[in-house]
C-alpha cells in the first residue's frame, strides 16, 4: 500500500555487527504444541549463549501478543498475520547481528516457509518442539487444555485448531524424554557443529 518510499542502506553492516559480536546471526525458529516447552528452551538457551558473551533475544508468542500483535487472535487467518510480522521482526534482529530464539506455535507450515524465504540460507533454523499433547496436555502450566477442553478457548491448538509437524526440520528437540538443560546443551551442540557460533 506505501508508496513514494526508497530503500536506504545502513553505514553499518550486518558483516560488522557479526565481526563485533565474534558470532553469526540466526532465527531458531522453535515451533511446537501450547506447553511443549518452546518458551522455557528458549529462554533458557538465550541466557546460557549470553553469560558465554553472545548477543541473544528471545521473541515470544505470549509476550509479542500483548503489544505489537494484540490485535490478533487465533483464527487461521490471525496466525498467520501474526508470524508474518515476527518473521519480519525477527529479520531486523538478525540483520543487528544477533541470536534470536523465536517461541511461537506456528502451527502452519506454509506460514514458517514464508519465514524461512525472508531470511539467507544460513539464517533460518527450524527448531521442532516435540511432545506429545498427551503430555502438553498433563503439563498444562496455564491451564488452557483444562479450558479448551470445556469448549472455553475456540480453536485452542491441538484440540479445535490444527498443528502441523514440520517435515525436515534442521532440529528436533523432545521435551518429553530430556531435561531442559540437555534439550539446551542439544541446541548449543548444534550451533557450534554448524559454526553459528
Ligand atoms: S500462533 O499459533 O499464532 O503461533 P502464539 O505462539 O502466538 O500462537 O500464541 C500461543 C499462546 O497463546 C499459547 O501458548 C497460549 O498461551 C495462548 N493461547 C490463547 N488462545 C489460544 C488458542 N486458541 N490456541 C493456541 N494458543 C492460545
Amino acid at each position: 500500500m506505501s508508496t513514494n518510499i526508497v530503500w536506504h542502506d545502513q553505514s553499518l553492516t550486518k558483516a560488522e555487527k557479526r565481526e563485533k559480536n565474534g558470532h553469526h546471526s540466526a532465527v531458531f525458529w522453535f515451533t511446537g504444541l501450547s506447553g511443549s516447552g518452546k518458551s522455557t528452551v528458549a529462554n533458557a538457551a538465550a541466557k546460557k549463549l549470553h553469560e558465554l558473551g553472545a548477543q541473544t533475544y528471545v521473541l515470544d508468542g505470549d509476550n509479542v501478543r500483548h503489544g505489537l500483535n494484540k490485535d490478533l487472535g487465533f483464527s487461521d487467518e490471525d496466525r498467520k498475520e501474526n508470524i508474518r510480522r515476527i518473521g519480519e521482526v525477527a529479520k531486523l534482529f538478525v540483520d543487528s547481528g544477533q541470536l534470536v530464539f523465536t517461541a511461537f506455535i506456528s502451527p502452519f507450515k506454509e506460514d514458517r516457509a514464508v519465514v524461512r524465504e525472508l531470511l539467507g540460507k544460513d539464517e533460518f533454523v527450524e527448531v521442532f518442539v516435540s511432545c506429545p499433547i498427551e503430555e502438553c496436555e498433563a503439563r498444562d502450566p496455564k491451564g488452557l487444555y483444562k479450558k479448551a477442553r470445556k469448549g472455553e478457548i475456540p480453536e485452542f491448538t491441538g484440540i479445535s485448531s490444527p498443528y502441523e509437524a514440520p517435515e525436515k526440520p534442521e532440529l528436533v528437540l523432545e521435551t518429553d524424554r530430556f531435561s531442559v538443560e540437555e534439550c539446551v546443551d542439544q541446541l548449543i551442540s548444534y550451533m557450534k557443529a554448524n559454526k553459528w557460533l
